[in-house]
């Protein structure tokens, strides 16, 4: 299925880029942004999971960003929350893993846990806490693509976090950086389980990401993980999550992370 997909996608378009960006929930705005660009719809895609997720756009797009550089980008992704299979969830990054993309961009909406964020921040992933109670990698290993114990010391890559830390701090850009914890969802966290996220050490919470940084990692795929807090998690504040707030922060700083992304793409490269 990644070879009919790889396949189908070299056809389809002449651009082999060498980066990725996945676009989050409400975060899509980016991909408008590309020039020369051929969308691709996932149900074109021979083997593509559709996303369902209300805020998905659920397509590929190969396109230039600032004329010259050769980008993919993922608007919409598949969740387990949705019923996917782990396999599903990590199809995308393991298609453009076939592609030959070496570095990705992943985004996500999270919740701030950490009580020095707020909403519509943003936090550069450091490292992250798999909470869903699986691994995209369980199962026979093809030893072809990675290793059976692929380490995960950097998942995050520091090079890349010091990159992101230096652009955000020439775009006047303000950035956090923080642990992910990665639950399986689709309900939110109840106040005593962000209690207990703050206690191991998470800042951010979310449903997504992890399993194609696992994977990502595994292929030799550098990332870098950007997480906009798009509500506080549960408990810490006097109201209640909604899908639609989610969304609304999402808008509130789809400007701010398309310029941030503009001018953070072609330096990790
Ligand atoms: N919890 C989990 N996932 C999320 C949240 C949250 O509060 N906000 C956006 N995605």
């Amino acid at each position: 299925m990644i070879q009919e997909a790889k396949r189908y996608i070299e056809i389809r378009t002449p651009l082999r880029p060498r980066i990725a960006v996945v676009l989050g929930s409400g975060l899509g705005a980016f991909a408008d942004e590309l020039t020369a660009a051929t969308p691709i719809p996932y149900a074109e895609i021979p083997g593509w999971p559709q996303s369902t997720a209300v805020g998905h756009a659920g397509r590929l797009i190969f396109g230039k960003l600032g004329g010259s550089l050769e980008v993919a980008v993922m608007a919409g992704r598949a969740h387990l929350y949705e019923g996917h299979p782990m396999s599903a969830v990590t199809h995308g990054v393991r298609v453009l893993g076939a592609l030959g993309v070496r570095s990705i961009v992943f985004t996500n909406a999270a919740g701030g846990i950490n009580l020095n964020l707020s909403r519509g921040g943003l936090v550069l992933i450091g490292d992250h806490i798999n909470l869903q109670g699986s691994n995209p990698l369980a199962g026979p290993n093809d030893d072809s693509l990675g290793p059976r114990f692929p380490d995960m010391s950097e998942a995050y890559s520091r090079e890349y976090r010091d990159i992101a830390r230096q652009v955000a701090s020439e775009q006047g850009i303000a950035v956090s950086e923080g642990v992910y914890a990665a639950m399986l969802g689709p309900s939110y966290e109840t106040p005593a389980e962000i209690r207990f996220l703050r206690a191991i050490g998470a800042d951010v919470v979310g449903m997504s990401t992890v399993p194609e940084v696992i994977v990502a990692n595994y292929l030799g795929i550098k990332v870098l993980g950007i997480s906009c807090v798009t509500n506080m998690a549960a408990g810490m504040l006097p109201q209640k999550i909604n899908h639609q707030e989610v969304l609304e922060t999402g808008v509130m700083v789809r400007d701010t992370l398309v310029r941030y992304l503009k001018a953070l793409l072609p330096r990790l490269v």
